[in-house]
């Protein structure tokens, strides 16, 4: 495939999630609870591409998959759009913009503090997710930044694991799943400090 339609084929992929659920919606398709049923669907989209994007950089080591790295991107922008779907419902249409709930929220319940850290720290990594900021800010700065997928990954799934409302093994599979590409993440990285470290061959030699 040509990896100019890989990003194209994405960005469609993408939007099915939120259409299927406006067509839902618009067909009244949504449960007798649609509050509910809309909070569930958008937090599990949230975190499935939460996990997809930080799944790209280890599967792209895998050789044949380098092309996965131009997904990457589009990836995290969706992570973005449905966390903040996810949370402007609840603001919206569970507490109706009720700010002396949405402050006791934030202050006294730490499932929502947890997803309010995850999400607010998506706010400059999907801010600066352009070639221009990468150009402004130089790469090693904007890596720096974008470290801070790994805080929201974390605190993402902690908020699920916090929800504590589903007794499903959901949380703890996306928790091991986390685990898993985290360290995933680590071994790469000691890799290539071994390697940058370890002394080159002397030619002579
Ligand atoms: C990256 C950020 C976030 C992620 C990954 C995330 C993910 C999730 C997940 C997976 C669920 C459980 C869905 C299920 O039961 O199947 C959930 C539930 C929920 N989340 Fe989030 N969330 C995030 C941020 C937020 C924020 C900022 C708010 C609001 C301020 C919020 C409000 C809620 C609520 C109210 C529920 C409960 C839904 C229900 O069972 O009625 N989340 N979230």
């Amino acid at each position: 495939m040509k990896s100019r339609w890989f990003p194209r084929l994405m960005f469609a992929l993408g939007a099915i999630p939120f259409f299927w659920l406006a067509w839902r919606w618009h067909h009244h398709q949504l449960g007798i609870n649609a509050v509910e049923t809309v909070a569930r669907y958008t937090g599990d989209w949230t975190i499935r591409f939460l996990m997809l994007t930080l799944a790209i950089t280890p599967l792209r080591h895998i050789p044949g998959l380098q092309a996965l790295a131009r997904l990457r991107r589009m990836a995290g922008l969706y992570t973005f759009f449905y966390a903040t779907l996810h949370a402007l419902h609840y603001w919206a249409r569970d507490v109706q913009w009720n700010w002396q709930i949405i402050q006791e929220d934030l202050t006294y319940r730490r499932f929502f503090i947890a997803g309010m850290i995850a999400w607010t720290l998506m706010i400059p990594l999907a801010a600066t997710s352009f070639d221009r900021a990468i150009r402004w800010m130089g790469g090693r700065r904007w890596r720096l930044l974008h470290k801070l997928i790994y805080v929201t990954a974390v605190a993402g799934v902690v908020h699920y694991l916090w929800q504590g409302k589903t007794a499903t093994l959901d949380p703890i599979g996306y928790s091991a799943l986390l685990a898993i590409l985290l360290g995933a993440r680590m071994a790469l990285y000691w890799r290539r400090t071994r390697r940058m470290r370890s002394p080159k061959p002397h030619p002579a030699g």
